[in-house]
């Protein structure tokens, strides 16, 4: 009879699987994160218990017909957004991101919202005690009997319960410490992170449920990251943000039932998470007046234009090499269009130490944005204050060339919306928008028309 308990050591940060033991793991290059655990090679997530039960049967694309996938609103619109329009009846839905981040908080709300609305909801903790979420609740607001607590780590009652009670929306907080049986490993270990997901699938395509999963993502690698299991569920949400700023970002990674990229920005309060509805107003307050190395681009999340301050400070070098950092952008961006403007512009920047922000702590990394970090350079460099009332966007290619960007249309809207007077944008973008009364377009093709046009 073939062996079904083996045992193999897996890379606790990104499930790299190999049979002996190695110091750096090849897949995600992470350092002593090896652990061995034994592996039943009959578990559920490998034994193909998953399968359809019955002889499975091809059947031809035309005769399938589509159903509106039933959704339900979770009452908040910037999650609904991410989630592609609310939550879609027996999905996965994961949740992953820094331990505090507010994970636990957003998810209580939407249980709340959801029971309001006579839905039956089971929220199921591993982490904290029933008086914990209590006292969280607590600080939300009030509660209808529809939302039912457990606090359980055995998958095997969690699955018990759901059969027997029906909740229409389960939470599972967190998957790292719920467990299986049959793996020997400890609770968020690798084997037993995909077992639990493999677990939770079931119930949710079996019997229609949507499942909430949170995940903790850490560095060290102590505790599975949920990276291992985004192939398994339908949808990947980030909650980012700093954790000494107020606001958070719920980032869609991954999604079966609607566009990724789209985000979703809260504000932590004293009594929960509240929506900012609009974005670009939240960003862009506090903005120096009458700075120089200060401009506001205009990047694009999905389908929602975001402004967003972009800050230099460029300074005499003191050391052979100049001293450069970026924060919220790509580090190597930055590098690139500084060698442009050295050559194109023939600016002097190599003996220059430059620092680039992206002002409220967001990570942007659309290109449209390029145009954006080259005048706050150009600024801070040359002293030179930009008007506060003009936004730019535009990529910025090695020649120089100022190329143009998708929904340039929805971007000047935007700005023109928020009371922005002038828009720099590339030339070929202010020939095919229509429909923008209200904001004065000034079209560039290169950094050097762009330069002429804050110097004056
Ligand atoms: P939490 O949801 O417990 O984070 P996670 O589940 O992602 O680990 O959020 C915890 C933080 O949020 C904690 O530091 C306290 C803060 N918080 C508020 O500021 N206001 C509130 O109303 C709540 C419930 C939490
Ligand atoms: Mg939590």
């Amino acid at each position: 009879m073939a062996k079904t308990k083996t045992s193999a050591f897996f890379c606790q940060s990104c499930g790299y699987e190999s049979v002996k033991w190695m110091g750096q793991c090849p897949g995600c290059k992470e350092w002593n994160s090896f652990v061995e655990e034994l592996v039943d090679r009959k578990s559920l997530s490998t034994s193909g218990k998953l399968k359809p039960a019955s002889g499975a049967k091809p059947v031809p694309l035309s005769a399938i017909h589509a159903l509106d996938e039933e959704r339900v609103s979770t009452s908040m619109p910037e999650l609904d957004r991410v989630l592609g329009g609310g939550i879609v009846k027996g999905s996965l839905v994961l949740i992953g991101g820094d331990p505090g981040i507010g994970k636990s908080t957003l998810l209580l709300q939407v249980c709340r919202n959801l029971a309001a609305k006579e839905i039956s909801v089971l929220y199921v903790s591993g982490e904290e005690s029933l008086q914990q979420i209590k006292l969280r609740a607590e600080r939300i607001g009030s509660f209808t009997d529809k939302l039912t607590l457990l606090c359980e780590t055995d998958l095997d009652s969690i699955r018990g319960v759901i059969e027997q009670g029906k909740p229409e929306i389960v939470v599972i907080d967190s998957i790292q410490t719920m467990f299986h049986d049959s793996i020997a490993s400890a609770p968020g270990s690798v084997s037993q992170v995909r077992e639990a997901t493999a677990v939770l699938m079931q119930i949710a395509k079996g019997m229609g449920i949507s499942i909430f999963i949170v995940g903790h993502v850490t560095k060290e690698g102590v505790v599975a990251g949920p990276r291992v299991l985004e192939h398994m569920v339908d949808t990947v949400l980030y909650f980012e943000g700093d954790r000494h700023e107020s606001y958070r970002i719920l980032r869609g990674v991954k999604n079966r039932f609607g566009s990724t990229n789209e985000i979703g920005v809260f504000e932590m309060r004293t009594e929960g998470l509240a929506e900012v509805e609009n974005a670009s107003e939240y960003m862009l307050s506090g903005k120096p007046k009458d700075a120089s190395g200060s401009v506001v681009a205009c990047s694009v999340e999905g389908t929602r234009p975001v402004l967003l301050e972009i800050q230099a400070l460029v300074c005499h070098s003191y050391f052979n090499n100049p001293r450069r950092t970026a924060t919220g952008t790509d580090f190597n961006r930055v590098n690139l269009l500084m060698a442009v403007l050295e050559k194109r512009l023939g600016m002097q920047l190599s003996d220059c130490d430059a620092y680039v922000n992206i002002a409220g702590g967001i990570r942007m990394n659309e290109p449209a944005i390029d145009l954006g970090i080259v005048l706050a350079i150009i600024s801070s460099k040359l002293d030179l204050t930009i008007d506060e009332h003009m936004i730019c966007f535009g990529e910025v290619g090695l020649s120089g060339e100022v190329r143009g960007v998708s929904m340039a249309e929805q971007r000047i809207q935007e700005a023109a919306k928020l009371g922005f007077s002038t828009c720099i944008l590339p030339e070929v973008c202010k020939n095919a928008v229509h429909g923008t009364e209200g904001i004065r377009l000034i079209g560039v093709s290169n950094v050097k028309e762009a330069l002429q046009v804050i110097s004056h």
